[in-house]
Parts: structure tokens; sequence; C-alpha cells
């Protein structure tokens, strides 16, 4: 199988360059570690969005010798450092300010003690997807952007060391965190929203190849040494899949729920499924799914496109008794806006569109997940109650 895997793999095309893999000498290690193929190559001249692109060819070349969840592919660069060595370099770097110096973040094991809470931060939500690039940090950064609108404090952990976007979503590629006097690191702010992201830590070049029980200890550090108070919200944009990494991450702080994001086609919703079982293997309240990409309305004809299918999420969500939260449609703003850094839902020329109510709506419901149902007694001698008939 390891043959034809290889040959396969030496035919997958550069998108920059339009030659393969082959031609150009790219793959550095393929190699089958027990079920998992294991499998590296030169990422020189790849952009993160051309890298997803080829790592979602990949998975698609090899779908009927090897499922997507053994595939592990890692990359490495000329400007490639280590990344525990990049985090050192920051270390040593000198504080040009007595007040603030440069945040750093360590790389150890996850302390397997008790769920903690978050001090100063009122609700976390875990956002998840079994898939990647089916939207969820485009998702999780307009949800806290809506959010934000009815004066909500929110934050935002970019959990996804893979390919952490929030830096380019929200403009702010080049900030270094900083920490305070405590020893806490500042979150970076942008568009009134706080967030700390892996990506300020590494080089967008580097190889991050990081081991599951150690993301726990880094995420650990991005919950707990970062000043986070005053939130009512702090959102966690997972990395895609549900392994280990992922249940790592989220294990030891008391997360109060969950939203799990995909797209209508099927093999997103496989996964999506296998994202909803983890949260509640975790005991994670799931707040609900939401549809991403679910059609495109031509702009000249009005027609709704099913691009990838339709109504695959709600009829999901019935099977599996979860709330169903909204669609999101296709919109070119929504990707040119994350790409250019100026974020949709912080754009109020957009208020009339579909994809502006849909996160209006998305994020209404989050907020009722957590008002806790009324009592009774309240229902039957106030104003519901006079409407629903039941004062007497
Ligand atoms: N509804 C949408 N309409 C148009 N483009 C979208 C929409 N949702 C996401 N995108 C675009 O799709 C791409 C993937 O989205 P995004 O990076 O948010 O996915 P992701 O699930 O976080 O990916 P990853 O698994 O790599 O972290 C991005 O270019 C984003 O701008
Ligand atoms: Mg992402």
């Amino acid at each position: 199988m390891l043959e034809e895997i290889i040959k396969r793999l030496n035919l997958l095309i550069n998108p920059v360059t339009g030659k393969t893999f082959e031609q150009e000498n790219r793959w550095k290690h393929i190699a089958m570690e027990g079920d998992k193929l294991v499998a590296e190559y030169m990422r020189d001249g790849i952009s993160p969005s051309e890298k997803r692109e080829i790592e979602q060819k990949i998975a698609e070349s090899l779908n009927d010798l090897i499922i997507a969840d053994k595939i592990m592919i890692k990359t490495v660069s000329t400007q490639s450092q280590d990344v525990f060595k990049a985090l050192d370099n920051n270390k040593s770097s000198p504080s040009p300010s007595p007040a603030t110096e440069p945040a750093q973040i360590k790389a150890g094991h996850g302390t397997i003690d008790k769920k903690k809470s978050v001090p100063g931060v009122g609700k976390i939500i875990a956002i998840g997807s079994g898939k990647g690039g089916v939207g969820k940090s485009t998702f999780t950064a307009n949800l806290a952007l809506t959010l934000s609108k009815s004066g909500k404090k929110v934050g935002i952990i970019d959990a996804d060391i893979y390919g952490p976007s929030l830096p380019m979503i929200f403009g702010k590629r080049d900030e270094k965190p900083r920490s305070n006097a405590d020893k806490k690191i500042i979150p970076v702010e942008s568009f009134g929203i706080k967030f700390m992201s892996f990506g300020f830590f590494i080089n967008e070049q580097d190889p991050v190849i990081w081991r599951g029980p150690m993301l726990g200890g880094v995420l650990n550090q991005f919950l707990f040494d970062v000043d986070w108070t005053g939130l009512d919200y702090l959102l966690i944009d997972l990395p895609p899949g549900t392994g280990d990494i992922q249940l790592s991450m989220i294990q030891n702080a008391h997360v109060d729920g969950a939203i799990v994001i995909s797209t209508p086609q099927d093999i997103a919703l496989l996964d999506a499924k296998k994202g909803a079982e983890m949260f509640k293997k975790l005991n994670l309240p799931i707040i609900g799914m939401v549809e991403n990409m679910s059609s495109f309305v031509c702009h000249q004809c009005g027609t709704e496109h099913f691009i990838f299918g339709e109504g695959g999420v709600k009829k999901a969500v019935e099977i599996m008794g979860l709330n169903f939260l909204g669609k999101i449609p296709l919109e070119i703003e929504l990707r040119t806006g994350s790409d250019k850094g100026e974020p949709y839902m912080a754009q109020e020329k957009f208020s009339t569109r579909p994809v502006w109510n849909a996160f209006m709506s998305v994020a209404e419901q989050v907020e009722n997940f957590f008002v806790p149902a009324p009592n009774p007694s309240q229902v039957k001698n106030g104003f519901f109650g006079k409407i629903l008939g039941l004062n007497k």
C-alpha cells in the first residue's frame, strides 16, 4: 500500500507552481507508523490557504486507501526552527518597557487537576468541527463580534495550532503579545475583541509538531495565564478533529457549552457527528450545531445554489437530538473580509444581508442558552403567564 501512496503523493500538484511534488522534490519523508501515514513535505513558498488546499487534496487522493484521521501531514521550510526553540528565543528577547515584557508560552505537559474556572470570565464556549476548513475560525470571529454588539465583552482563544488564523482575520498578524507586571499575558485586542493565538508565538512558516499532552499544557496557559478579566464570553476555536489533541485541550477547564460547525456535505457531517460525540463524552452541554456554507445566492439572478448539498445539518441534528442554530450562506465578503483583516460582522454595510441576520440569530440563541429557564410560578404570574393564559 505504501508504494501506491507514494506514487499518488508524488503526483500531487503544487497549486502555486502547477508542478508535481515529485518534480519539485518536496516530499521529505513518507512512512507508515502503525496504521498511521506520516508524510512530511517542504513548505517553502506555500501560503496557509494553499497549505490547506494541498492537505485536502492529499486526503482526497488517498481516500480509498486510508481514512483522513489516520493521515498526519508535517511540513518543514528552509527557515524552519523547532517550535520549542522558537519559544525559547522569544523568552530571551529583551524587554523594551519596564511595565510589560514579551509574553512567553511554555511547552509543557498539562496539569491533570480538576476542571478549573477561568478567573474573570463568564461563560466559556468551545467551537469545534470534525473536519478542517468548514469555517470554524470565520464563525468564531464573527460570533464574537456579534455577541459584542449587545454590549458583551468577548474574548477568543485560537487553539488551532496547525493553522492559527485569528491574527489574520482580525488584522493583527504582526502583533507580539506582552505580559503585564503580574506575568499575565495581555491579550491582543481588535474590533473590541480580545484574543490570543498560537500564531503570535510561531512563525507562519515554521513546522508545528506538537504532542497531544503538551498542547493541553499550552492551552492551559492560554486559559489561566492570560488576563481575561471582565469577559462575558470566552470562545475557544479548537483545531479540527476529534482526537486526543482536542480532548487534552478542553478537559482541564470548566467549559460551559460547545458549538459544532459543519457544512451540509456528507463527509463533513459524519465528522461533525464525531465532534458532537466528543463533546458529549466530555459531558459538555452542546449549545447546538451550525450549518456553514449552506448555499450560495447568485447576486445576479437571485437563484439559491446548494453547493455542498441541502439541509444536511438540520437532518443530522434531528437524529442526534441537538439544537439547530442556523445556516450561514456562502458569501464572498465573509472570506475577503477575513483575508483582509476586516471581519464581516464589524462592517455595518452588510447589516441587511442574510449572513448578517444568520449571525444575529445564532448569537441570540447562544445568549438564550445560558439564560436560566424561568421558574414555573413566575411564568404563571408574570407577563408570559398572561399571554400563555396561565394567570387565573
Ligand atoms: N460562509 C462562508 N462564505 C464564504 N467563505 C467562507 C465561509 N465560511 C468560511 N469561509 C472561508 O472558507 C475558508 C475556511 O474557513 P476557516 O478558516 O474559517 O475554516 P476552519 O474550519 O477554521 O479551517 P481550519 O480547519 O483550517 O482551521 C476561509 O477562506 C474562509 O474565509
Ligand atoms: Mg481554523
